[in-house]
């Protein structure tokens, strides 16, 4: 248990492009629900969770709005209008958020298995290191190349890590990593790579595979199975 008061932002502005859907990924529904309410219902018993904004289209503002109310009911609220990419998704998120708030969380919209021990484990390391992220190791061997499919190196399988979210700051911290990036111009694809680029260090905090990210129509599927599927619980 924690005393630290969180903030969670949830960038749900992607147009789902990869996955060939009309409808945007977060708003596509499994199992009665969308995918965006599988995702923040992870995060309803949070201990110090005290405020959840959410980044998404113009045309699901509405909905988005009364799907937080119902499911933090008695917590500050707020929907905000994405950005091109979701770096203005996470930036525009943060300017709505209250002043006071210590730590933030970033989490995907469309990561609707993470777990909550993670997300507290990930809160304690943010809180003792100011930053943490969960993370898992590499499972491939990764490649680096030039711009033609050569390859140039191939760094050492043990130190890389496939970075997940949430990803949790102190929220001072992230705020000047935000105004960093935005005056060089610098647009990274995670939150932690912003606070990289300031100079401060951020913790890795391993998690599991399956707070895998809904990006392709096999995820989908994968997916629906896990939360379908009496056989989910076998999964690790
Ligand atoms: O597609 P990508 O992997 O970048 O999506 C990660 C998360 O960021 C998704 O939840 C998506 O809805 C969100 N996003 C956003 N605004 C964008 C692009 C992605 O909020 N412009």
């Amino acid at each position: 248990m924690s005393n630290s008061s969180l903030a969670l932002i949830i960038p749900a502005a992607g147009s789902g492009a990869r996955l060939g859907s009309e409808v945007p990924k977060p708003y596509l529904e499994i199992a009665g629900k969308t995918i965006l309410e599988h995702t923040l219902s992870r995060f309803t018993t949070i201990s110090g969770l005290r405020e959840v904004v959410v980044s998404t289209s113009p045309q699901y503002v509405d909905s988005t709005g009364y799907i937080l109310k119902t499911l933090f009911e008695g917590l500050k609220t707020t929907v905000v209008v994405g950005g091109v990419e979701r770096q203005h998704s996470i930036r525009n998120a943060l300017n709505s958020l209250s002043e006071d708030v210590q730590f933030v969380a970033v989490h995907d919209a469309v990561r609707p298995f993470i777990d909550p021990d993670s997300i507290q484990k990930c809160f304690e390391a943010a809180i003792k290191a100011g930053g943490a992220i969960i993370a898992v190791s590499a499972k491939d061997t990764i490649k680096i190349s030039d711009g033609s499919k050569q390859i140039v190196r191939t760094p050492n399988r043990k130190n890389l890590w496939q970075a997940q979210t949430p990803q949790i700051f102190k929220t001072d911290l992230l705020r000047q990593a935000y105004r960093k990036a935005e005056q060089d111009n610098f647009l990274g694809t995670d939150d932690a790579s912003l606070l990289e680029y300031l100079g401060e260090k951020v913790l890795l905090v391993e998690g599991n595979r399956e707070n895998f990210k809904i990006t392709y129509p096999l995820d989908l599927k994968f997916a629906e199975w896990l939360l379908t599927s009496d056989m989910k619980q076998d999964i690790k």
